[in-house]
């Protein structure tokens, strides 16, 4: 899939706001970067590359947010997208951007490698961040950057936003209630036939569990709750890729991954994701009636049908109505690219978003327990965890 096709398969996304705001705008707190109640959230964002396509029309639309510059290492990107979307300062580099206009929150679209040291740098100058995943390169960096958030006064999150949609909040309410009995397992999957712009989805640090499996881990610790540990494999299975920045290089991030994972009650669920993986029907799923996510419980079974990230209704089943019925089918205001815009909400009126901190730091333990699991050939036990259930 080329950039071009992934953007306008992704185009027909309607980008609609979150909520109006009830009040004026307020002054910013002077000692830390945590707005108070009410301001309009002033953001930065770094690469302007292809998701910055997604994430530009969602914010700039925002009643929460002002986008007040924007920054990439090519800066005609930045230019580019400051021109198209009426933003007023552009930088070709962090350090300028940083030293420019005051922003209240650091939106990193950038390189999956570059993460971790990017957020650093914000941190460090007391902004707020909003990351693409992964939130840092090692899971200890992570946790290193989150309490530093913590010392700096500001918050820092991570995508992806897939506990927001409707779906997911119907399936958490199921399994929350009961209405399927007891759970005994659930499969996600999710893949592409992988992006072909950039190289750096395939290049140490990236692969198709940080790009793609960490959707369907989100979703699946999001419903069962932490892992206590996991068993996986993963290799590569298309040894070369052609991309579009720098033509045909090796590939060394893993392109095949499938997880087991423990969670508590005797849950176990399994995840498979990977960048050679046909869908008749498009990126999006459009049209799909099957599910990529599923549920068994004792006495009930749910399907996510589309994918966690753009889900169209949950098809249920329980001892007490047998006849498979759908629901929740109305996406409501939710979009995958709303991550950035949300916090900006939250922000403003210090609501707190479902989406957390040490879930998303969850979740990087597991990708990389995943190739540790792969390198070791055993099981792996994890230590983080984080506030569940996860329901609004
Ligand atoms: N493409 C998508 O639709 C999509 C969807 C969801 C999440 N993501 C995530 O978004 C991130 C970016 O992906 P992408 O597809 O937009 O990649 P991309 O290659 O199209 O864009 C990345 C941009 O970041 C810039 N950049 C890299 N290092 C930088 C630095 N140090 N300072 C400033 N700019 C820098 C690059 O020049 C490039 O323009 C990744 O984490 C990816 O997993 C992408």
């Amino acid at each position: 899939m080329n950039r071009k096709q992934f953007i306008s398969s992704l185009g027909a996304l309607g980008v609609t706001a979150i909520t109006t705001p009830t009040m004026g705008f307020a002054q910013q707190n002077e000692s830390t970067s945590i707005p108070t109640k009410n301001s309009k959230i002033r953001v930065g964002v770094i690469g302007c590359g292809s998701v910055s396509g997604m994430y530009l029309p969602h914010l700039t639309k925002s009643p929460f947010a002002e986008v007040v510059s924007v920054c990439d290492i090519i800066p005609e990107r930045a230019q580019q997208a400051a021109q198209k979307y009426n933003i007023k300062n552009w930088y070709p580099h962090i350090d300028e951007m940083l030293a420019g206009v005051p922003i209240d929150l650091f939106v990193n679209l950038t390189d999956m490698q570059e993460h971790g040291r990017l957020n650093r740098l914000a941190l460090n100058a007391k902004v707020n961040v909003w990351s693409e995943k992964p939130m840092a390169n090692t899971y200890a960096e992570g946790r290193e950057l989150y309490e530093l958030a913590q010392t700096k006064g500001v918050r820092f999150w991570g995508a992806p936003a897939v506990v927001n949609s409707p779906q997911f909040a119907f399936m958490a309410k199921q399994i929350n209630e009961q209405n399927l009995g007891r759970i005994a397992a659930a499969h996600a999957h999710y893949g592409h036939q992988g992006p072909n712009w950039s190289a750096f989805f395939f290049e140490e640090g990236g692969g198709s569990l940080p790009d793609l499996g960490v959707y369907n881990i989100s979703t699946l610790t999001g419903l069962f709750g932490p892992a206590k540990s996991i068993v996986a494999m993963t290799n590569i299975v298309d040894p070369t890729r052609n991309t579009g920045n720098k033509g045909h290089i090796q590939v060394v991030a893993e392109d095949n991954a499938m997880i087991i994972m423990e969670h508590q009650n005797n849950v176990l669920s399994h995840i498979q994701c990977g960048f050679n993986y046909f869908d008749p029907y498009g990126h999006e799923g459009t049209g799909q009636e099957r599910p990529t996510i599923s549920v068994v419980g004792s006495t009930g079974n749910m399907h996510m049908i589309g994918y966690d990230w753009k889900p169209f209704g949950i098809d249920m089943a329980t001892m007490k109505d047998e006849k498979t019925k759908r629901y929740s089918t109305d996406q409501g205001s939710f979009v995958w690219e709303e991550g950035a815009s949300v916090i900006c909400e939250c922000l403003a009126t210090g609501k707190e978003p479902l989406i957390n901190a040490e879930h998303a730091l969850h979740v990087l333990e597991i990708i990389e327990a995943t190739r540790l699991s792969q390198a070791e050939g055993k099981r792996i036990n994890l230590k983080s965890s984080f506030k569940w259930p996860v329901i609004s």
